[in-house]
């Protein structure tokens, strides 16, 4: 007989980490709803400007949280630097993470008939979002070697990059994430950190797989070969 199972795994990590191509990827291989909790803040930072508000002041930031439309946005402009920045600037708010908890917990927690889960991508998923979630990694990468990447994924979609912009940006982006009171990026006590800095996307994934699949509900499934 098939186990149920509602597998939840949790992926943190700074920007440009791989954080975001690993849990796409896992989420194909496992079957599991992907939420990219980033898009959620990118999303609100855009709104905010937009509509001419300012980022930093939370009663803009808190009004495009509660009124977020994912399907105004392309991928494209979710994915500019400027969002990025934006996104960070919204983030620090406590009160726009508020906002945005609930949605974040529910796809986790009903990922939908054709999931066998969900794997969240984001700052804070192993510490706040999804403290009990089955599996936990942290990715992490150097800061040259998150320069490089975002450089890379920049220049692919044609955006104009110049490298000492995007180290001001993700160095000061970093600092926001990691100082900020509410929910910091920083490793769950009980997260797997998984350094990728010498890995491609392709050894980071098989490494994550074997890392998932050893623990939690997936050790189930596979001996119940449902997966
Ligand atoms: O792709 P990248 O890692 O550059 O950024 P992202 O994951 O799309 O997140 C953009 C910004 O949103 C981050 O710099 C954080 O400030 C914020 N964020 C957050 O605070 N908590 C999350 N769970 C996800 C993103």
């Amino acid at each position: 007989m098939k186990q149920a199972v509602n597998l939840v795994v949790a992926i943190d990590g700074p920007a440009a980490s791989g954080k975001g191509t690993l849990a796409r990827r896992l989420a194909d291989i496992l079957t599991l709803r992907y939420l990219d909790t980033g898009s959620l803040y990118r999303a609100t930072g855009l709104t905010v400007l937009n509509t001419g508000g300012d980022p930093t002041i939370e009663s803009d930031a808190v009004k495009a949280s509660e009124s977020l439309d994912l399907s105004y946005f392309s991928a494209e402009d979710l994915r500019s630097e400027e969002a990025g920045v934006a996104a960070s600037h919204v983030a620090f708010i406590p009160s726009v993470r508020a906002v945005l908890l609930d949605f974040q917990r529910s796809v986790a927690a009903n990922p939908g008939a054709a999931f066998k889960g969900a794997i969240l991508d984001g700052r804070d998923i192993g510490t706040v979002v999804c403290p009990g979630a089955d599996s936990k990694i942290f990715v992490e990468a150097t800061l040259e070697v998150r320069i490089k990447r975002r450089l890379q994924e920049l220049m692919e979609r044609g955006e104009p990059v110049i490298e000492a912009r995007i180290r001001a940006d993700m160095t000061a982006r970093d600092k926001r994430d990691r100082d900020r009171s509410v929910a910091p990026l920083k490793p769950a006590d009980d997260a797997w950190v998984l350094d990728t800095s010498n890995m491609n996307a392709d050894e980071a994934l098989a490494v994550a797989l074997d890392h998932i699949r050893g623990t939690g509900p997936f050790k189930i499934v596979s001996l119940d070969d449902t997966c």
